[in-house]
């Protein structure tokens, strides 16, 4: 089918399906176990409601906003996927210039396909990119790796802590590995690898399964970029990042792709707040520490019920690498613009002229937790 045929994020996945390699598909697709946690991901979103307000001037909207103080189009950022040459011989500088082009910030993933530099070098004067760590077990190679983003002008520092050791893909590891461009795989630290079960296992065995709560010490002195947790799952956690010094936390189970039967992000996000608000008087969204949420968004009203209940932004994955697996950078483009395009009509039907007018009141969360 052609861009113009589709309408929403949801065809991308449709579509690549189709037209991607039986290796990308699997890898892409692929989610832990039974993909329980996978498939409640977007369902979640369909357990809250609106409480739209009305007679309220919206002929002007803006959903524009600022994530670790820096300026988005949107509060949609592209969360890290790793291997984007499976799906398109570009791979991640798909992301990027289409990230460019609409002002929306790119998480540069630690296993992109592209070299770091390569993907920083296809970014537009100005953009702003975040960048996302796996923690090497040689703490040397990490703070070459941290210490070289800062010098490259990252913005933020997201350490994934959900993935001590990577979940149990079994679509995947029904494939057997081979790197397209093994240069950043290897390079990443991964000695000894084993490609004879799929694409996830073959990339990650670098991983040190030791990082704990002291390293955060570590993490700060080597680097001066905002430090935000990826894969947070309770309030506790959350909690704890706060008082460490964090700049946030991303409520988020990997896409479904690590511990099976983790809650979905944007259920957590209500305890989150909660608990943030009591025990440490903080109000959401907060400047100071950002709650982010990722996991099943397709739809920017699922965006909407996120920003309502107090995240800065969420992240998307798959929509975006199916996107340019199946029309490359093109297809990332017309992704971002049918979430604009879905931003400008949903903004005026809840009666929020901007982000600030997207308040707890206007969602209804008494089915939220209940499956
Ligand atoms: C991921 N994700 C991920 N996260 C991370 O911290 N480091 C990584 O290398 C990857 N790699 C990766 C590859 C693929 C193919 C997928 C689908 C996901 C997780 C990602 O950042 C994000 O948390 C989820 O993708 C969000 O869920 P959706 O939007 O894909 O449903």
């Amino acid at each position: 089918p052609s861009l113009s045929e589709v309408l929403n994020l949801h065809d991308f996945e449709t579509i690549a399906r189709l037209v991607m390699p039986e290796k990308a598909w699997a890898y892409y697709s692929s989610a832990a176990d039974d993909e329980i946690t996978h498939r409640e991901n977007h369902a979640a979103y369909h357990r809250i409601w609106f409480r739209p307000r009305i007679m309220r001037d919206v002929t002007q909207v803006d959903w524009s906003t600022t994530i670790l103080g820096q300026k988005s189009s949107m509060p949609v950022y592209i969360s890290a996927t790793a291997l984007g040459k499976l799906g398109h011989p570009d791979g991640e500088l798909n992301l990027t210039r289409a990230a460019g082009k609409h002002g929306v910030i790119q998480m540069i993933p630690t296993l992109a396909s592209c070299s770091f530099d390569q993907i920083m070098d296809a970014a537009v004067p100005g953009q702003t990119q975040f960048f996302q760590l796996y923690v090497n077990k040689d703490r040397a190679v990490t703070k070459r790796i941290v210490q070289h983003a800062e010098a490259r002008g990252i913005k933020g520092l997201f350490i994934t802590v959900d993935a001590p050791q990577l979940g149990r893909r079994e679509k995947d590891m029904r494939q057997k590995f081979e790197a397209e461009d093994p240069s950043e795989v290897t390079k990443a630290g991964s000695d000894g690898v084993d490609r004879s079960q799929g694409a996830a296992r073959a990339i990650s065995s670098f991983i040190d399964p030791g990082l704990n709560w002291d390293d955060l010490k570590w993490f700060k002195s080597i680097t001066k970029m905002p430090i935000i947790l990826k894969g947070v799952q309770c309030w506790e956690d959350a909690l704890e990042a706060y008082d460490r010094g964090c700049a946030g936390v991303v409520l988020s189970n990997h896409g479904g792709r690590q511990l099976e039967f983790s809650r979905s992000g944007i259920e957590v996000l209500a305890e989150v707040v909660d608990h943030l608000k009591r025990a440490r008087k903080l109000t959401f969204p907060n400047e100071k520490f950002q709650l982010f949420v990722d996991g099943g968004v397709r739809r920017a009203t699922d965006v909407l019920k996120a920003v309502a209940l107090g995240a800065t932004a969420v992240g998307v994955g798959r929509p975006f690498i199916y996107a340019f697996s199946a029309y490359g950078t093109e297809g990332v483009d017309h992704a971002l613009q049918i979430l604009h395009d879905e931003f400008e009509m949903n903004m005026r039907l809840l009666g929020a002229p901007s982000l600030k007018n997207v308040v707890p009141e206007m969602v209804d969360t008494t089915h939220i937790g209940s499956h």
